[in-house]
């Protein structure tokens, strides 16, 4: 079932704006929202949806945040959302909640993303969808994509619905991408992507890499 809503009033500490995002920062909300057990459950249900069996650290999702590039009028899309770590980060990094599009496969996962990110699009249904799930409003309007399904573990005809469908929403804008592998967790030329490791962590179980995906041009 594909369900879309955007969820109710907008709290505070979830609109704050610009440069107040730092790794050192104690954050209540933040451990709200990361809720280990729920992701331990899924992972035991499906280990190769999750693709790890705790939530994005801290340090990651800040990261990924950083990574984000937008400009005023864009919005920012992320495929298989969670817990809603990575979502909180760039929240907290001044993207506006009516900007961010989250998609999240599991029921359960997505009802959570509704309960702790209000303001914030969830739609609940299927990634490689994505061109049907997003409103027209927003297909093409696309600054960064941030793809947090396990591409690694997929086969690459796999891999190619998930690429596909990004590029059919934001079209030349390539995407981020997070993994615990060493090399690139695409055979990036295999998919005709430029590949860049734009950040690493060893601040995450496991350790961590951000890549930016590109369409060759
Ligand atoms: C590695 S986990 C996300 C981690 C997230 N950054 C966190 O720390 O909570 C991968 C997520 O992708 C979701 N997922 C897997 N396949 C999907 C699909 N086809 N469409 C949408 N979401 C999917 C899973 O349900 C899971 O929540």
């Amino acid at each position: 079932m594909t369900h879309v809503m955007k969820s109710g009033a907008l709290q505070s500490d979830l609109h704050r704006k610009e440069g107040n995002s730092s790794e050192s920062a104690v954050d209540g909300n933040r451990r709200r929202i990361s809720n280990p057990l729920m992701f331990l459950r899924r992972w035991a249900a499906n280990p190769l949806q999750m693709g790890s069996i705790i939530p994005s650290s801290q340090a990651l999702c800040l990261r990924i945040a950083r990574q984000m590039r937008r400009t005023s009028d864009q919005y920012v899309v992320e495929l298989g959302a969670g817990t809603g770590v990575v979502s909180k980060a760039m929240l907290d990094a001044g993207l506006p909640p009516e900007k961010l599009y989250v998609v999240e496969i599991v029921p359960d996962m997505a009802k959570h993303l509704r309960d702790v990110l209000p303001g914030v699009n969830v739609i609940e249904g299927d990634a490689r969808d994505l061109a049907q799930l997003l409103p027209e409003h927003v297909r093409g309007n696309v600054g960064t994509v941030v793809c947090g399904v396990p591409l690694v573990l997929l086969p690459l005809a796999e891999q190619k619905k998930f690429i596909d469908a990004m590029d059919a929403v934001a079209p030349g804008v390539g995407f981020l991408h997070f993994s615990y592998c060493i090399t690139s967790p695409l055979p990036y030329q295999k998919h005709h992507l430029t590949a860049k490791r734009e950040e690493w962590t060893p601040r995450n179980f496991p350790p961590a890499s951000v890549w930016r995906y590109t369409p060759e041009k």
